[in-house]
């Protein structure tokens, strides 16, 4: 099959290397450094499993179909298939969610390749999918929810927790095209078949936005449950445990945190509230605004430090932030919590300084940024949202809520 994948972030460059396995493909961004990085077999993000194997292609091992491009138009006027994983992102001063990107693909298919399959991994608010379908009634246009971690982007492809494929209603996609669409991701990925299911093309929009609207509301139930331990003097680390004990609630994913964040999980919950807007719901709002209590809590915590240290004499206390990244092992801080507890503290009139090594920019939001390690030790409080070894000889300066040292 001749497959265009638009959009080489962690969605597109994942599946674009896992249908490269079998298929012709041709990856497509606007960014030209991302595609020459691409063709050059240097992969854009940081993906153990992507490098591993476009280092395989490199050396012969393993043969990838894989070429990038920024010319859209020729690489969908020649695809029998198009996959879009364009960014989308939420503008809460607007409540309105930004699908512009996805737009402009799906005009540009539509005016070089009126019968292409489209299939849309971006995750869109719920009805989208069906919305675009009524403005193109000839397209071929499925929605394919998907599930990666960032830092396990391929990984997870390779080993998908289950496959969904979402047709609309009255669209020229078939429940057969759905399902020709899951074989497709199914050939690529290893190990045994994932649950498939095949569904109308809102539901599985649903399905994406409850997922990660569960997943925050687990990050914020044990941040909460964290923040009343910490305020009564109790230990959080060993409530934690009793209550992960019970097998229905398990010992997983309960590692707190200044809150939850990162690309997805802020911007989906804020979609899926804007979505119930004439349906009762206390909780949905309520996953929302827990997590500006956490980072309003973590902050002020941060605070009385800086607070204790003037009055121990330090005239002018500073607070360095140890990585902008929200977990350890990511290469990007997008929407990381720890830019909440920053704005908080910054608004305090207290400094800060950046440690962050992969920020190559002398400032970020009028903060010093530095990769030089004992320049952030130099710090009288240092944030971390997770905790690293590099911080041991100056353990008793850091503040942090990363329990058990996992993710
Ligand atoms: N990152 C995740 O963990 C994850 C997981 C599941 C779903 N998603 C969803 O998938 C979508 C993409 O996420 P991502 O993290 O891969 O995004 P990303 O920002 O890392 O990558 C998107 C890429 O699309 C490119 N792009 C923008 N406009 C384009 C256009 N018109 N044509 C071609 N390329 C274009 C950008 O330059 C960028 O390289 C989002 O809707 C996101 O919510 C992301």
């Amino acid at each position: 099959m001749r497959i265009a994948v638009a959009g080489l972030g962690y969605v597109g460059l994942s599946l674009a290397v896992l249908l490269a396995q079998h298929n012709d493909v041709t990856a497509v961004d606007v960014v030209p450094q991302k595609v020459e990085a691409l063709n050059r077999r240097e992969s854009p993000i940081r993906d153990a499993e992507v490098e591993a194997f476009l280092a395989a292609d490199a050396s012969g091992e393993r043969p990838l179909a894989l070429t990038a491009t920024t010319d859209g138009a020729a690489a969908y006027a020649d695809a029998d298939l198009v996959v879009v994983a364009t960014p989308t992102n939420y503008d809460p001063a607007q409540n309105h969610f930004d699908t512009s990107a996805v737009e402009a693909v799906l005009d540009l298919v539509a005016e070089v390749n009126p019968g292409a399959l489209v299939v849309v991994k971006s995750t869109v608010p719920v009805g989208y999918t069906e919305s675009q379908q009524r403005l193109r009634p000839a397209m071929r246009l499925l929605f394919s929810p998907e599930f990666l971690r960032e830092g396990h982007a391929l990984q997870d492809n390779l080993e998908p927790s289950r496959i969904i494929v979402g047709v609309p209603r009255g669209g020229a996609a078939t429940r057969g095209d759905a399902e020709g669409f899951a074989r497709l991701l199914q050939e690529g990925a290893a190990g045994p078949d994932a649950p498939t299911l095949v569904m109308g093309s809102t539901d599985a929009e649903a399905v994406k936005l409850f997922a990660n609207t569960y997943l925050a509301l687990r990050v914020a139930y044990f941040n909460e449950l964290d923040t009343y331990a910490s305020e009564r003097g109790l230990d959080a680390a060993s409530i934690i445990e009793g209550v992960g004990l019970d097998p229905r609630i398990g010992p997983h994913y309960n590692n707190p945190s200044f809150g939850y964040g990162g690309y997805c999980l802020p911007k989906d919950t804020k979609q899926l509230l804007a979505n119930y807007e004439d349906v009762p719901q206390s909780l949905i709002g309520a996953i929302v605004e827990a997590n500006r209590t956490r980072k309003d809590y973590v902050a002020e915590q941060v605070l009385q430090r800086v607070m204790g240290l003037v009055y121990q004499g330090v005239p002018h206390p500073v607070v360095g932030v140890y990585r902008l990244t929200m977990k350890s092992g990511s290469d990007n801080f997008r929407a990381s919590s720890v830019q909440g507890i920053m704005k908080r503290v910054k608004a305090r009139g207290v400094p800060v300084v950046v440690y962050e090594p992969t920020l190559d920019d002398p400032e970020f939001f009028g903060s010093e940024v530095t990769h030089d390690l004992d320049r952030l030790k130099e710090c009288d409080v240092i944030v971390a949202n997770r905790w690293s070894d590099e911080l041991a000889d100056v353990a008793d300066k850091v503040y942090t809520r990363d329990l058990f040292r996992r993710d």
